[in-house]
């Protein structure tokens, strides 16, 4: 990768703005291009970031363009399509958004572009897989969010219920993001210590850790309900994948990452955690995972390999 570091957003709506907003803060880009399928939208989202800029420390160029800014690009993120309604599974969404995204990424790919997609538009294991198919690149340059925001959440509830920093805490939530995914509890860290050595001497109750968990399953419904969308934690999900390419960080990162057998599955892409770093996913790391929750990981491949086959039809 060149040294300027150049993102390409598709898909101006409240979750691709929201992370250009928190990249807007935190830096770690030079160059955000904005692409929507309204031009004008996108070409307002920029007047309105531009003007903060003398407020900002960070001295980013931000402009609206169309698909050839994807060219010299380093990262396109993909965050165009429908999003969930009140009631409405992620999975509901896979006929009209692979439409959608089938098509953005042939645009890309007849853009010449040579660096990383992250795919973060729902149902994301679905159109990740599409992309990694249309685009017909290593599977090391597609990522999509996966469960890297239910991962957030955990990281957020624990910390709350345990009182111990969440950067301390390692509780990653494998499998589709959606309702089929689950938290490996034997593989969850507080510091050094397994969560179920640290419950045993705090005496802590399950009830409540199973409680949290789906209070995490069940986040997107909850605020979906009340305020139609989620977008903050999804745009700070998307700014810290960023920074980690960019920063070249090794970081482990639960996403949704293409398996060639890893947890005993093959040509899917689902949530697990990652090695990222500037060349996209490093390494998928294997946890070793006890019957119970390869039951739930195998449970889990299967809804998302049935809806493969439907979007390959
Ligand atoms: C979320 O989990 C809706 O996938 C989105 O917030």
């Amino acid at each position: 990768m060149k040294e300027s570091r150049k993102v390409v957003l598709i898909g101006t709506g409240m979750v691709g703005m929201s992370m250009a907003y928190s990249l807007m803060n935190t830096g770690g880009i030079d160059e955000l291009v904005l692409i929507d399928i309204d031009e004008e939208k996108a070409k307002g989202e920029a007047m309105d970031l531009n003007h903060g800029i003398p407020y900002s420390t960070n001295k980013m160029k931000i402009k609206s363009g169309n698909y050839q800014e994807c060219r010299d690009s380093d990262i396109v993120v993909i965050c165009a399509g429908a999003n969930q309604k009140e009631g409405q599974t992620r999975l509901e969404l896979t006929k009209i958004n692979t439409n959608i995204v089938k098509d953005i990424a042939l645009k890309i790919k007849s853009s010449g572009f040579n660096g990383i997609v992250i795919v973060a538009s729902n149902p994301v294991d679905i159109l990740s897989y599409v992309v990694y198919k249309v685009m017909g690149i290593d599977k090391s340059k597609v990522i999509g969010t996966g469960t890297l925001l239910d991962t957030a959440r955990m990281g957020y509830l624990l910390s709350e219920y345990i009182g111990v920093s969440s950067d301390d805490i390692e509780a990653y939530i494998l499998g589709e993001h959606g309702d089929s995914s689950f938290i490996s509890w034997t593989n969850t860290y507080v510091g050094c210590k397994t969560l179920l050595e640290y419950v045993d001497e705090k005496n802590l109750d399950m009830n409540d850790l199973n409680e949290i968990y789906d209070d995490v399953r069940n986040a997107a419904y909850e605020i979906i309900e009340r305020k139609k969308a989620t977008y903050y934690g999804i745009g700070l999900s998307l700014n810290k994948l960023i920074n980690s390419i960019f920063n070249d960080t090794n970081k482990i990162l639960c996403v949704s990452a293409y398996l060639d057998h890893e947890y005993k599955h093959k040509d899917i892409y689902i949530g697990v955690p990652c090695v990222i770093n500037r060349e996209g996913i490093k390494e998928v790391i294997q946890l070793p995972l006890n019957g119970v929750d390869q039951g739930k990981f195998d449970d889990s491949y299967e809804i998302l390999r049935k809806l493969k086959v439907e979007v390959k039809k």
